[in-house]
């Protein structure tokens, strides 16, 4: 068994937040366990909460077309979420929930190791790169944090709602195609 997996299956009980006596999956993460991509969203909603699987929604959808656009796919990355429980109504994950999860996504990362980090949408962008990340703003910049690299591009539930954003996620996909070039990564 591998550390992830292990890493996995104590995540299976965890109840150290209130979403945990409400799930009826965990959604730990999906992907290539070796990728030096990591893509991180907020948190499961209704079907990922029934599949166990993170991003398999209409929002879903439209991430794999996002990722298609640059060469990429599920096989290529590694995709999780800030939280690994599905808030009630798909609200945002409250902070207290975000700060209960928040160990087991940093054991994620590092076992995973991976040189970029993507958040998708800006809760994943305030717990990862800054508190107080304006993604209107500051959407396709890189950071540099514990020698990864960091962007955020707009949540594709956000694209789904306006569609006048597309054109900057487009923008921005083909920024990360172009880090990964330079950083010569084996995506
Ligand atoms: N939205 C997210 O942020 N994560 C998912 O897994 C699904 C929808």
């Amino acid at each position: 068994m591998s550390k992830l997996d292990e890493l996995r299956k104590a995540c299976l009980g965890c109840m150290a937040c209130p979403l945990g006596a409400e799930r009826t999956n965990l959604v730990f993460g999906v992907g290539n366990e070796e990728s030096e991509v990591m893509f991180i969203g907020e948190g499961p909603g209704e079907q990922e909460d029934l599949k166990g699987e993170p991003f398999v929604g209409r929002a879903g959808k439209l991430l794999d077309d996002m990722l298609a656009i640059i060469d990429l796919d599920r096989t290529k990355i590694y995709i999780a979420n800030t939280v690994k429980c599905r808030p009630p109504g798909n609200r945002d994950p409250l902070e207290s929930e975000q700060d209960a999860c928040w160990g087991w996504l940093e054991r994620q990362i590092g076992l995973i190791d991976p040189k970029i980090i993507v958040c998708l949408g800006r809760i994943a962008a305030m717990r990862l790169i800054k508190p107080d990340f304006k993604i209107t703003k500051e959407h396709g910049l890189w950071f540099s944090r514990d020698g990864r690299e960091l962007t955020a591009i707009y949540h594709p539930a956000a694209l789904l709602r306006d569609p006048r954003r597309r054109p900057e996620a487009f923008d921005d996909l083909k920024e990360i195609q172009r880090k990964i070039k330079a950083l010569k990564l084996g995506s």
